[in-house]
């Protein structure tokens, strides 16, 4: 099984795939259209800096993705970046995909000097956890309680240390091995980005661990 991480920008012909993902899980119970979610991860093919949005691959095939934006929580407009709307196929959950989605978001930041990375989540926590996050507080957000996490990433800026963590990541999350012999193909690489990219959204993925369900 070869696992591999690339980003929007390097395989815009998962866009569909991604949006659809993203508006069932989180958008579409905010009132948002598929078009809507469709437009704001297209615009993170082209997008200068953030929001990114990357993508598993399984042996090839989508089953997971991730977004690093700017913004995230209102409540918390001061904080930047955030690791936002992580999510695995159905199908494909209970394989520590999640933390691979998370590792490679970690090793873009690392590699641009992001000291801290943050979330939020009501349904994640644990996976979160056993991947060196912390909690901080919770936070009231649209009448829910959620738990604020913090990453911090000083500390992992060389290579060595990165894999490392990433592998006691994996191990954490993998607990009991369903993927032998997995490859993880290093995604920490950025792509070329289109000049003159133009944004059809802000540089925010709004909102994209709000409205996850309870199924973690
Ligand atoms: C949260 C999510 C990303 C986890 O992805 P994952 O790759 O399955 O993560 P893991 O493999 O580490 O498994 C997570 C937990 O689900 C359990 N699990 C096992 N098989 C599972 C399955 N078939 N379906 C769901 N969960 C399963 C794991 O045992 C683990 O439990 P634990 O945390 O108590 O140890 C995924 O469930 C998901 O996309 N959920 C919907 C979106 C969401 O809630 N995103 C988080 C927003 S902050």
């Amino acid at each position: 099984m070869t696992l591999e991480v690339v980003s929007t920008a390097e395989r815009p012909e998962l866009v569909p795939t991604v949006a659809g993902w993203v508006w069932g899980e989180f958008w579409r119970g905010h009132g948002h259209t598929l078009e809507q979610t469709l437009a704001a991860v297209s615009a993170t093919v082209t997008a200068r800096d953030l929001p990114q949005t990357y993508i598993l691959l399984a042996d090839g095939r989508p089953v997971g993705t991730v977004s690093l934006a700017a913004k995230d929580l209102e409540e918390r407009p001061e904080l930047t970046p955030w690791l936002a709307g992580v999510f695995v196929e159905p199908e494909s959950r209970g394989r520590g995909y999640a933390a691979r989605l998370v590792a490679a978001v970690e090793g873009v930041c690392v590699k641009r000097s992001i000291a801290t990375l943050w979330l939020y989540t009501r349904t994640a926590e644990r996976i979160y956890a056993r991947c060196g996050w912390r909690t901080v507080e919770t936070v009231a957000h649209n009448g829910k309680t959620y738990a604020l996490m913090r990453r911090d990433l000083i500390g992992l800026s060389s290579a060595t240390a990165l894999r490392r963590r990433q592998n006691q990541c994996a191990v954490n999350a993998i607990k009991a091995p369903t993927v032998p012999n997995a490859r993880v193909v290093e995604p920490l690489h950025l792509p070329q980005r289109h000049a003159a990219a133009h944004r059809l959204v802000s540089d925010r993925l709004p909102s994209l661990c709000q409205d996850a369900s309870d199924r973690v």
